[in-house]
C-alpha cells in the first residue's frame, strides 16, 4: 500500500490485515517506536474534529513528530494552491499527509504529485470516499456480530447521495461478505449512480427496521446540499429519524453507529444516541486503533 485513497478495490486480505492490527491497537498494543523520526501532516482543507484528531492521536502514539496545519490561517487564504501547499510541506521533509478536502478526487491528484516516499491518507474528498471512516465502522460492527457478515443483515440511512462515509462503508461490507445490504432515505438524497447497486432500496424506514442487526446513520449533509432537497427538518426527522420506536423493529441486540458530528434531533434522537445499543463513542475510540494500524501499514520501515 503506497497511499489509502479509498477502500474500493481494496482486496479482502488487505482489510482484514488492517483490522486485525487496529485490534491489536484496540487492545492496547503497543507500538511506541515504529514511527520515531517520521514526520506527518494532518493537512485538512475542511473541518474536523473526529478523524483529525483522532490521526494525530494516533501519530502520537506511534511515536511520530506531528504538523498540524490551520486552513484559515495558512497561505491557501492568500491563494497558494493545496498542492503547492503540500510540496513546500512536504520540502520540509514530511512524509506522511493526512488530507481533507472538499473536491472528489482532490485528494488522489495531490497523490500523484507527492514524491516516491511520501504517503497520502484520505481523511475525506467530497462525496466520494472516507476510508478511515469505512474501516473504524467495520471493526466497531466486528467487534459487535463477529467477523463473518455473511449472515448479517446491515442497513445504512439518510443521506447518501452527499454521503463519503456511506461510499466508503458499502465498499467495505461488499468486500467483507456482508449477506444483506438495504439502503433507506427520501428519493432526493438517495444517488442514482450504482453507488447502491446490489443493495434493497427503500424509502420507508419503519419497515426497512425489520429484522436488521445494524443500523448505520448518516449525517443530513446541509453544506452539500442544494436548496430543496428536504422540505424541512421536522419532516426529515418524522419520516427518518431514528427513535426509540423504531429502533424496537430492528433485532433486539442490534447496534446503532453515526460517523458523527450528528444533528440530534434530526436523523437521530438522543436518546439512541446516547441510549444502550449506541455505538458512537466506540467508533470514536475505534478511529485511533484504525488510524495507528493504517500509519504504520503506509509508513513504517520507510
Ligand atoms: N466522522 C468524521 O469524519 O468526523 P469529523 O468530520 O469530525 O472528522
Amino acid at each position: 500500500l503506497v497511499h489509502l485513497l479509498t477502500l474500493q478495490g481494496l482486496p479482502r486480505a488487505a482489510l482484514d490485515a488492517l483490522l486485525d492490527r487496529a485490534q491489536r491497537f484496540a487492545e492496547g498494543a503497543d507500538a511506541r517506536a515504529s514511527l520515531a523520526g517520521t514526520a506527518v501532516c494532518t493537512l485538512f482543507f475542511e473541518p474536523s474534529t473526529r478523524t483529525r484528531l483522532s490521526f494525530q492521536r494516533a501519530a502520537q502514539r506511534l511515536g511520530a513528530d506531528i504538523l498540524g496545519f490551520d486552513a484559515a490561517t495558512s497561505s491557501t487564504t492568500k491563494g497558494e494552491s493545496a498542492r503547492d501547499t503540500l510540496k513546500n510541506i512536504e520540502a520540509m521533509g514530511v512524509r506522511g499527509f493526512i488530507v481533507r478536502h472538499v473536491g472528489d478526487g482532490a485528494v488522489a491528484e495531490l497523490a500523484a504529485a507527492a514524491e516516491a516516499g511520501t504517503a497520502l491518507v484520505n481523511a475525506g474528498d467530497g462525496r466520494s470516499a472516507h476510508p478511515t471512516q469505512g474501516l473504524l465502522d467495520m471493526l466497531t460492527l466486528r467487534q459487535a456480530l463477529g467477523a463473518d457478515f455473511s449472515g448479517r443483515r446491515f442497513l445504512i440511512v439518510g443521506d447518501v447521495k452527499h454521503s463519503r462515509v456511506a461510499r466508503s462503508d458499502l465498499h467495505a461490507l461488499r468486500t467483507l461478505g456482508a449477506g444483506h445490504i438495504r439502503v433507506c432515505g427520501p428519493a432526493s438524497l438517495l444517488p442514482e449512480d450504482g453507488t447502491l447497486d446490489g443493495c434493497e432500496v427503500t424509502h420507508d424506514l419503519d419497515a426497512a427496521m425489520e429484522g436488521v442487526d445494524a443500523v448505520m446513520m448518516l449525517r443530513l449533509q446541509r453544506e452539500r446540499m442544494e436548496e430543496g432537497l428536504v422540505a424541512s427538518l421536522e419532516d426529515y426527522h418524522r419520516d427518518y429519524g431514528l427513535d426509540t420506536a423504531r429502533l424496537r423493529r430492528a433485532r433486539p441486540d442490534a447496534v446503532v453507529l453515526h460517523p458523527g458530528p450528528m444533528n440530534r434531533g434530526v436523523e437521530i434522537t438522543d436518546a439512541v444516541a446516547d441510549g444502550p445499543q449506541s455505538l458512537i463513542l466506540r467508533q470514536v475510540a475505534n478511529g485511533v486503533a484504525v488510524r495507528m494500524a493504517v500509519l504504520e501499514a503506509l509508513l513504517a520501515g520507510r
